[in-house]
């Protein structure tokens, strides 16, 4: 038996030494070729079966839109991140997301094939039964509806049971809900920012402006977590409970649909008065196209208005919507009754790119402090220019003519939306600095962490 796993180790370890070899032939990873060889070398017979665990991995496969992405993370024991050959993950991509094969579902479930191999490659192949594999869609698969995503997720997990050897588990290959979106990118963040294991009081928040939805999440106290009020069924609940580093953490996460960066710009051309959205550049003529509908988006003769298009933005973000949970950001949805785990308050992706976009913070800089204040201010200044004069002056931003509603939209959301004072210091953030690596804060580093971290067990359990 020993002999025979040895030599299986031994001819992952070439093929494994092969690929290194071949993909990059630098100094390092000839040192990381030699230790890979050493070791194994040093250890085929007394190691391999029983050695001491070279660390946890995990597989995680992000199936959004537009392509499928896996990636494979490995642990210490401590639940510190370890190199893979010369990297911090090991990642591959496939363009063509599930989505696209609605109707199709073997061909869906092929496409993933060379992701599993990658996977494959990665994890040596005594420790793959014991390494958990999850897939979570995202956007894309929700859009084309529950029977023809269940057939492709159906699919997916046949070929991902009869052909990997990876720890399977049905449940792990889903359509990923926009609040566990939200409360895996908190854990990935404060994972990065090494603010896991110590009080909740200590950890940051986070708000997420994706395309489609918003999502923010912060940790509350366990009796504010205690006075959630309920949602109706079949919603997500307010509070995702998480076990992480010894410690046990409630999450207040919330996804709003529709509010998105792209999405709100629909809401917002809804909620304008009269035939011309002043919340558009000077010179616009046209429609704004979102999932295949048109909506009309021509400026006023005059241009665009900071004070009228804040106006169209509060009615886009029902801000006098009842409030039974009397406390509430918008839409009538509770804010987790505020508290220690929002005052240090990271905000991402579109808040980030728009703020690097248009110069106020360092484009090339993993992450940068601003305020809300400086969304306004570039809002105010962007509003009176027409379309041309925009592009002159903002080169590096994308979608010219929506700038000054754009601008709006995320000063307001911030403000009005989730109550941040104009002048409180933020945190704009696109990577985070970890050991040496720069790594992105996303829901699927913190997947991995939650599945490799041990569960506690639940008494009588
Ligand atoms: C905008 O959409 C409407 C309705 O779909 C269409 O009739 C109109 O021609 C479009 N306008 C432009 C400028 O494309
Ligand atoms: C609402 O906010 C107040 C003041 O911050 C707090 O004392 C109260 O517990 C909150 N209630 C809920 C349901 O969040």
């Amino acid at each position: 038996m020993a002999a025979h796993h040895g030599a299986v180790a031994l001819a992952a370890a070439a093929a494994a030494l092969l690929l290194l070899v071949a993909s990059s032939p630098s100094p390092a990873l000839a040192d990381t070729a030699a230790a890979v060889l050493g070791r194994k070398g040093a250890g085929v017979t007394t190691n391999v079966v029983q050695g001491p665990a070279a660390g946890r991995y995990a597989v995680i496969l992000d199936a959004g839109s537009t392509g499928t992405r896996v990636h494979v993370f490995k642990f210490d024991k401590k639940l510190d991140l370890l190199k893979i050959g010369d990297d911090i993950e090991v990642f591959a991509k496939v363009n063509t997301g599930l989505s696209s094969y609605a109707g199709r579902p073997q061909e869906a479930a092929k496409s993933i094939l060379p992701l599993l191999g990658k996977a494959n490659s990665a994890v040596p192949s005594r420790l793959r039964n014991t390494t958990p594999l999850k897939l979570g869609a995202t956007a894309g698969l929700r859009l084309i509806g529950d029977e023809k995503s269940n057939q492709i997720l159906e699919a997916v997990r046949d070929v991902v049971h009869a052909k990997s050897k990876f720890q399977y588990n049905p449940n792990w290959i889903n359509v990923l809900e926009g609040s566990q979106e939200g409360s895996y990118m908190w854990v990935a963040l404060n994972y990065l920012l090494d603010k896991l294991g110590g009080d909740y009081s200590k950890t940051v928040g986070v708000i997420d402006l994706g395309g489609g939805s918003v999502q923010m999440a912060y940790a509350i106290s366990a009796s504010a977590a205690a006075k959630a009020p309920k949602v109706p069924h079949g919603k997500d609940p307010y509070v995702t409970k998480e076990y992480l580093k010894g410690r046990d953490y409630n999450i207040y996460v919330h996804s709003y649909l529709h509010y998105g960066a792209l999405a709100s710009r629909v809401e917002i051309l809804k909620s304008k008065n009269g035939p011309f959205s002043y919340c558009m550049l000077r010179g616009f003529r046209g429609n704004f196209s979102y999932h295949g509908e048109q909506h009309d988006a021509t400026a006023a003769p005059e241009g665009a208005a900071y004070d009228r298009c804040r106006q169209d933005v509060a009615r886009a973000l029902h801000l006098d919507a009842p409030c039974e949970t009397k406390n509430c950001t918008f839409g009538g949805v509770w804010n987790g009754g505020a508290g220690a785990g929002q005052d240090d308050l990271y905000v991402a992706s579109s808040f980030y790119y728009m703020a690097s976009e248009m110069g106020f913070i360092d484009g090339e800089a993993p992450s940068a402090k601003s305020t809300p204040a400086a969304f306004k201010a570039a809002a105010e200044k962007v509003c009176r220019l027409s379309v041309e004069e925009a592009k002159a002056a903002y080169p590096k931003a994308r979608g010219h003519p929506y700038l000054c509603m754009d601008l709006v939209y995320q000063y307001s959301l911030l403000v009005d939306g989730f109550g941040v004072e104009a002048t409180k210091e933020i945190t704009l953030v696109a990577k985070v600095k970890h050991g040496e690596y720069y790594i992105e804060a996303t829901w699927p580093l913190g997947t991995a962490i939650e599945a490799v971290s041990s569960k506690r067990r639940l008494p009588g359990a």
